[in-house]
């Protein structure tokens, strides 16, 4: 399968087209950004290890179950996947207060929840990822009841299998971001899993392993990175 030209550059993914309609191939940036765009840097060796890290994620969801857009590694920085059609909503899925929703609720960073959290995003750059609930969705039209429906089901799912393998991993699963697409009627899991979409807590230290390092500057956010690849990989559970 060749690479095309390209068809989508965001800020952290470029992606090409192929030979083939059904398949793109993403390639993955080391640059970072936070706050809507207005921090700007670069994580050294980011690419590679949030293009490595989410095929790890992919597979073992797969093999769990889940639908996702992944097909298989090109190589360190790039991987082959479904084309879909972008749901313009993000999901997030929370266990613990931390970050937007710590502020908005008025909670200490770290007080657990009774119950997993799930949010909606409009995915709008412009207006910076405004919340939304179902009923907005619906009336804006980005997305069907039976799609809001099923992302939410899988959202819990995942959540559920991710919150178990982390902690196999000795990490805290505090949250994260999903996104979904359409792929010949179905929807699947796309975009990424990383310490880019994800918050990780060590489970003994609490130190965090994931971009709140850059966002935060916090130092030491390749090693980060590192760190979460190499506990994903160290044990096959
Ligand atoms: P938040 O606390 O800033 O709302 O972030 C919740 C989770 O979503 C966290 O794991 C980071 C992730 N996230 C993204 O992947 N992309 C984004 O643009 C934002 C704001 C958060
Ligand atoms: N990805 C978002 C941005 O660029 C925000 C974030 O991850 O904090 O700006």
């Amino acid at each position: 399968m060749e690479k095309g030209k390209q068809i989508y550059e965001g800020k952290a993914k470029r992606i090409y087209a192929t030979g083939d309609a059904d398949v793109v191939w993403v390639e993955y940036k080391d640059d970072a950004t936070a706050f809507n765009g207005l921090k700007k840097g670069t994580i050294n060796n980011k690419g590679s290890l949030n293009n490595r890290i989410s095929a790890v994620f992919f597979e073992m969801l797969e093999s769990k179950g889940i639908p996702t857009h992944f097909i298989k590694l090109i190589n360190d920085r790039e991987m082959l996947v479904k084309h879909i059609d972008i749901i313009m909503v993000e999901v997030v899925m929370r266990n613990i207060a931390a970050g937007s929703l710590a502020k908005r609720l008025g909670l200490e960073e770290g007080t657990p929840l009774s119950r997993p959290v799930l949010e909606f995003y409009y995915k709008n750059d412009e207006l910076g990822d405004p919340l939304i609930n179902d009923y907005h969705a619906l009336a804006i039209n980005i997305a069907t009841r039976e799609q809001m429906d099923k992302m939410a089901e899988l959202a819990f799912k995942i959540n559920e299998i991710l919150v178990d393998y982390m902690d196999k991993r000795d990490i805290i699963l505090v949250d994260f971001k999903l996104e979904f697409g359409v792929f010949k009627g179905e929807v699947i899991l796309g975009d990424e899993i990383s310490p880019d979409t994800c918050r990780f807590w060590d489970k003994h230290t609490k130190e965090k392993l994931d971009k709140d390092r850059f966002r935060r500057d916090l130092g030491n956010v390749e090693e980060a990175y590192e760190e979460i690849y190499k506990r994903l990989t160290a044990t096959a559970n």
